[in-house]
């Protein structure tokens, strides 16, 4: 299954960032683009988008990057469709990418994926794009961790409405935390553009989604436990993906 062409959605990768946790591997070649297990980073996010039948995907990356990443997918022709590219100059913030492809969104909606990040489950695919066609506003999807406080937390009410989503929370108020997968209707560009830096000096999605939140128009998706979410961000992590990817691709 696949969404239909009339279906106005283009996909965003955010291959940009620093890699300062995966220094000094992170020196001379961009996080996205090591290895995990047998294949460089990105084809995993790339594939979500292709799988779920978007046609138009912004590719965002460093300006040093930029080449590597041509030279590694090309314009898309390999998959069907087309590959753009954009540089942020400086790795301020998540929701900056949302700035930054202002002109390129034009009239769409959304898919935003994080470079680093990794999905597996049965029919991932046709959640999405389930998601695709039931959002109204803001769709995000969210997982047990057993360390939520170094993502996104969900704070939740008696009645499991969400109340809040904490960025990076000292004291997190729930293990539900937020994934680097996001839908976004047409209006997250004019939104974002409404942001102030964290002090943290980022553009924060976080402060996007409760923007949607307090419109009542943030959707949550819960990936129950037939559902994988890795984060390759840390030594770790990514040896954690590969060994994942490894026994999946023996299975
Ligand atoms: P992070 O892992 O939060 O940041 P990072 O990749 O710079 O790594 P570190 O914290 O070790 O320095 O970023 C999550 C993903 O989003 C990752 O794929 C990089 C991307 N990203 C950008 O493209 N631009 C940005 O401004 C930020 C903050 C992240």
């Amino acid at each position: 299954m696949s969404i239909n062409d009339n279906q106005n959605i283009k996909g965003i990768i955010l291959a940009g960032g620093a890699g300062t946790r995966l220094y000094p591997l992170t020196k001379i070649t961009s996080k996205q683009l090591l290895p995990v297990y047998n294949k460089p980073m990105i084809f995993y996010p790339l594939s979500v988008l292709i799988d779920t039948g978007i046609k138009d995907v912004m590719i965002i990356t460093t300006k040093e990057d930029q080449e590597n990443f041509k030279k590694l997918l090309g314009y898309g022709d390999e998959w069907g469709i087309n590959i753009d590219y954009i540089i942020q100059k400086k790795p301020e913030g998540i929701a900056q990418s949302l700035i930054i492809c202002e002109d390129w969104i034009n009239d769409s909606s959304v898919a935003l994926i994080l470079g680093d990040n990794l999905f597996f489950g049965p029919d991932f695919n046709e959640l999405i794009i389930d998601a695709i066609y039931k959002n109204q506003g803001a769709t995000i999807f969210c997982i047990e961790s057993n360390t939520p406080e170094r993502f996104g937390v969900l704070e939740f009410d008696e009645k499991s409405n969400i109340l809040s989503i904490e960025e990076k929370p000292e004291e997190p108020k729930s293990n539900l935390i937020v994934t680097g997968l996001y839908i976004y209707d047409n209006n997250a560009s004019s939104l974002a553009d409404t942001l102030k830096k964290s002090t943290r000096g980022e553009y924060e999605i976080t402060d996007l989604n409760m923007i949607y939140l307090n419109n009542n128009k943030l959707n949550v998706k819960k990936l129950d436990s037939n559902y994988s979410w890795l984060d390759t961000g840390t030594f770790d992590t990514l040896l954690e993906a590969s060994n994942y990817v490894k026994n999946l691709e023996k299975k």
